[in-house]
């Protein structure tokens, strides 16, 4: 039964987002509604001495500021928030509970009128006294204070080892101990965030882009001191959120407060520049490896030590070395974590944290190791393979990333790649191929699903999942179809509201192995159900058929392989006395312990051209081949894979939050100064996907893609460049003018 499943189904959401007529939380509007607006904090350390609503409030159509001195006060988390380590449980951002300040850009009031205008101009005549007190948003400064954090994002020792490094660097012929910075990186979705909130009673509605709506009803109850079912959370759309929808972000608790102290619902839209400080970033990092190998290439050492930044009040730990522990097959491995404290937002997952920085630095000291023993690096990767998982010892449930290498590099025509960099030209400009691997381990989370089958043949599938983009909607929708064996057309899917059945966050590119499992599951219970019910009475024209001779076609359930043999749903369902046949399944996670180590695999290659007079880079050609298990929807699927590889361009090339040291403000808070890869900056992008069977992973054999095409984009581009110009640049991301120095 794979009518669907494995091809290129349009979204089926395209049609309502090209016609405007998908709701995103900016679009929801209520009778009655009013609209707020934040005011935002200007010191980076510090008291709010004063502060003098008077001016904003006497602006027509305000109806209230709400500050520090007036908020209710909220519950902390007994729990971690989405994307924080267990060990940070209790910690988190509360907005407006005192005076204190940690980071400029700190949301300090809200400002609630009967417009936006009005709403976002008295925000402005908000006047704030500070005592200021010293701050620091300098990483390299501050990293001589860097600590341990207690614990990694699964409740793991940060650090890590196997064998030991110093025999390892013995026996080793060449050692390198390469150095790199990678920068601040914002999501920036297109879409700024926004809430509307409302109360009927002590009931609160809360329309949110978010990217579990269930596990932003469990933050939003506890903060609120409400019990859950008294919070629905409802998020059909999102437009973009790379894991800045992960956890629940100040606005939306602050939307929720402004609208019960006005007593009518309220709407928040988030400023661009707001985005830049009230919804995380990937944190800036500082790190250091060691590779010593033999003369042969054989790895016999591996240190990889990561810094990386987090905020003054909160803990959130990206463990950076997560891949180098797992990827090679190097016996002697050290790998440390530490964070150091800045005036900053805390920082969140973005798209393939912790790997993201993780990889970029492990694949680009892969190549100065290439380089220092003389091996193309390709050739260097394939005699540190590893045949199982080197961390945990276990097989892997499948690995086909040596095809990845070989179609990969076939397809850009590696074998034209000369050894010797800058030595490939085009015309006046440099050529370089670069090669790096990216990995992602496969999640699987419990989830939930329901299906009604109604009389009129048509079916709804429900689960309270979210999608921020990948395709969700359209895979689900897939998925349904073939095991319930109906034409898609007859199937709708729903998500994104806590009435549906729990799902968990769509994020740790698990939505695919986790809900669509679950939506697997309630399905084939339906089926059975629906043979169930057919051989409950002897004189139906399909008794005697298994679930798997049935299919639905119009309003009549009949046999496959005998379509005459058929039956109206409305007279199976009348003769039972049912309005619609029902199933609700609760998948589970995935099981321990495991006998299997599970991650897709993937290898990207690209060739660059470098302006030896601008030291501008351009990206020319570049080849992705992903093995990521069974691809669902190759339309789709190619899509999370583009977009991964256009995010690692600016991940590579680009992408930089700075600030202003002395005030500690962000000083491209804006998508003109904040450089973001644009239709110019990206090529053709040549996508293949490597077909595994892996039926360890889940019944749909899906590893999962949203991730794994960022990861190793931007070393490989880096590499291109080293190869291209003979520099290595260390200091991400690549600036022009860091060539021409
Ligand atoms: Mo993803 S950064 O887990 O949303």
């Amino acid at each position: 039964m794979n009518k669907h499943l494995g091809h290129a189904l349009p979204r089926v959401d395209g049609r309502l987002k090209v016609t405007g007529q998908a709701t995103y939380p900016s679009d929801v509007s209520l009778p009655h509604m009013l609209h707020a607006h934040l005011v935002m904090c200007t010191i980076a350390e510090g008291r709010i001495a004063l502060i003098d609503t008077s001016a904003a409030e006497a602006i027509p159509g305000v109806i209230t500021v709400i500050t520090h001195e007036n908020a209710p006060r909220l519950q902390p988390l007994s729990f971690p928030q989405v994307g924080q380590p267990p060990s940070s449980a209790g910690n988190g951002f509360l907005p407006l509970q005192d005076d204190r300040v940690r980071f400029n850009g700190q949301v300090i009031a809200v400002v609630v009128a009967e417009t936006p205008e009005q709403a976002s101009y008295a925000a402005g005549l908000v006047t704030v006294a500070y005592d200021r007190e010293p701050h620091q948003v300098d990483m390299e400064t501050a990293l001589h204070a860097g600590f341990k954090p207690k614990t990694g994002g699964f409740g793991e020792d940060v650090d890590y080892s196997r064998g030991a490094v110093k025999n390892g660097l013995a026996e080793a012929d060449v050692t390198v101990r390469p150095h790199y910075n990678t920068a601040i990186n914002h999501h920036n979705a297109l879409a700024p965030f926004a809430t509307v909130a409302a109360w009927e009673g002590d009931r609160l509605t809360v329309y949110d882009a978010i990217q579990g709506v269930h596990i932003e009803r469990s933050v939003l109850a506890e903060w609120l001191s409400l019990p859950l079912d008294k919070v629905r959370v409802i998020s059909p759309f999102v437009g973009g959120a790379f894991g800045s929808g992960l956890r629940t972000n100040a606005h939306s608790v602050i939307a929720a407060i402004a609208a019960r102290r006005v007593g009518h619902p309220v709407k928040l839209v988030l400023t661009r520049k707001q985005m830049y400080t009230s919804v995380g970033h990937r944190p800036q990092t500082h790190q250091e490896l060691t590779l010593g190998a033999r003369w042969d290439g054989q790895l016999t050492a591996l240190r990889h030590d990561a810094v990386h930044a987090t905020s003054m009040g909160d803990e959130y730990v990206d463990v950076n070395t997560e891949v180098t522990q797992m990827l090679y097959a190097c016996p002697n491995l050290e790998a440390s974590t530490r964070l150091v404290r800045l005036n900053i937002d805390t920082p969140c997952p973005m798209r393939a944290p912790p790997q993201a920085n993780g990889v970029f630095c492990l694949e680009s000291a892969m190549d100065e190791l290439a380089f220092a023993v003389g091996i193309d690096p390709l050739e260097l990767r394939l005699r540190n393979y590893a045949d199982s998982d080197p961390e945990t010892g276990l097989p892997w449930s499948s690995k086909s990333l040596k095809d990845c290498y070989v179609q990969g590099a076939e397809r850009i025509g590696w074998e034209r790649r000369t050894s010797t960099p800058r030595s490939m030209h085009e015309g006046r400009y440099l050529i370089g191929l670069g090669v790096a691997t990216t990995t992602y381990p496969t999640f699987k989370s419990g989830a939930s699903a329901s299906v009604r089958i109604f009389p009129d043949g048509s079916a709804l599938v429900q689960s309270g999942s979210a999608d921020i983009g990948p395709g969700t909607y359209t895979i689900m929708t897939q998925i349904a179809a073939d095991t319930l064996n109906i034409p898609i057309n007859q199937v709708r899917f729903e998500l994104g509201d806590t009435a549906l059945p729990y799902a968990p966050l769509e994020g740790g590119s698990m939505t695919a192995a986790s809900v669509g499992s679950a939506v697997h599951d309630a399905c084939h219970s339906a089926r059975s159900r629906l043979a169930e019910l057919l051989n409950r009475d002897k004189n139906s024209p399909l008794a005697g058929s298994s679930a798997e001779d049935l299919e639905i076609v119009a309003d009549s359930v009949r046999r496959t392989d005998d379509p005459s043999r058929s039956e109206r749903l409305a007279d199976l369902l009348g003769r039972h006395g049912l309005p619609h046949l029902e199933a609700k399944v609760k998948s589970p996670g995935a099981g321990k312990p495991r006998q299997f180590s599970s991650h897709a695999f993937g290898a990207h290659f690209v060739k660059v051209r470098v302006d030896p007079d601008t030291g501008e880079v351009g990206v020319i050609h570049f080849v992705s081949t992903i093995a990521a298990g069974r691809i669902l929807n190759p339309n789709t699927a190619r899509s999370q894979i583009i977009g991964g590889i256009t995010g690692g361009i600016g991940h590579a090339l680009m992408e930089q939050t700075e600030f202003d040291l002395a005030s500690g403000r962000i000083i491209n808070a804006n998508l003109s100064e904040y450089h973001i890869p644009v239709n110019a900056d990206v090529p053709d992008l040549e996508v293949i996907f490597i077909q595994e069977k892996d039926p360890h992973v889940n019944p749909l054999g899906a590893k999962g893609i949203g991730e794994i095409a960022l990861i190793g984009v931007a070393p490989a581009i880096a590499n291109a460049v080293f190869h291209a110009t003979g520099i290595r640049i260390r200091d991400f991301p690549i600036l022009p003018e860091k060539l021409l120095a």
